[in-house]
């Protein structure tokens, strides 16, 4: 990360979602995304690295990425991100919510700027966060593969324009945080991604929407989480 702030990457859930804590090292300010599942793990996380939590900055929509922003928000005092396009499809409400047009930046103490881009094809509004040399993805770019196209709102020939056009104007150097932990890497590069990842391999659109949509049903809608904390 550029000097002056930091990226913490932990993992939790049972769907092995990646969680960020991104700041400004001067303030101990941070920005979490994609605050799910256990909000106590989440603030021990800030406790840890003694950063107070003062945005929330959400991705998409769906339920493994947003579950704990309402219990998060009893603790903390933080405004919450979400492009307006993803608020729309999916009539998200929360206190504090601050609906974003991309482009959109966020600071964050005196030296994170986080820049809002618009990334569809896994849901209409999804986000990327653009830092100074990194990009958290959610379920838009992972290590080594992509989101699904499949579930209500996905698009696989959108998704396929948003990967090139991130592949094509953001540095190779520039470091991919994804929301999931699904490939070889916790956290990669857009030069990897060119090099290892099957969906940027795909010579034509079309070999791209019958590998990403192989198997599955358009319009299908979110499995059913297992129960979390799992029963001991
Ligand atoms: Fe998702």
């Amino acid at each position: 990360m550029a000097e002056g702030v930091f990226v913490h990457q932990f993992e939790l859930g049972p769907w092995d979602n990646f969680m960020y804590l991104i700041g400004d090292r001067a303030t101990r300010r941070c920005a979490v995304v994609d605050p799910a599942w256990d909000e106590q793990v989440i603030l021990e996380e800030a406790q840890k690295l003694d950063v107070t939590i003062t945005d929330v900055l959400c991705t998409h929509s769906h339920f493994d990425h947003v579950n704990r922003v309402d219990q998060l928000l009893k603790v903390v005092d933080a405004k919450v991100h979400m492009l307006r396009a993803e608020v729309d499809f999916a009539d998200f409400k929360c206190e504090n919510l601050q609906p974003a047009s991309p482009g959109d930046v966020v600071k964050i103490g005196d030296h994170l700027e986080v820049t809002m881009l618009h990334t569809p094809g896994h849901t209409p509004g999804s986000a990327s966060f653009r830092t100074a040399d990194g990009l958290v993805t959610g379920d838009t770019l992972f290590v080594e593969g992509c989101g699904r196209c499949d579930f209500v709102g996905g698009d696989p020939e959108v998704m396929h324009r948003t990967l090139h056009d991130l592949v094509d104007r953001l540095p190779g150097a520039t470091k991919v945080y994804p929301g999931h932990n699904y490939g070889s890497l916790p956290v990669s590069s857009l030069d990897h991604e060119l090099e290892k990842n099957p969906y940027l391999k795909q010579p034509t659109l079309a070999a791209f929407v019958s590998h990403r949509m192989d198997g599955k049903t358009p319009g299908s809608s979110l499995p059913e989480p297992p129960p979390w904390p799992p029963a001991t």
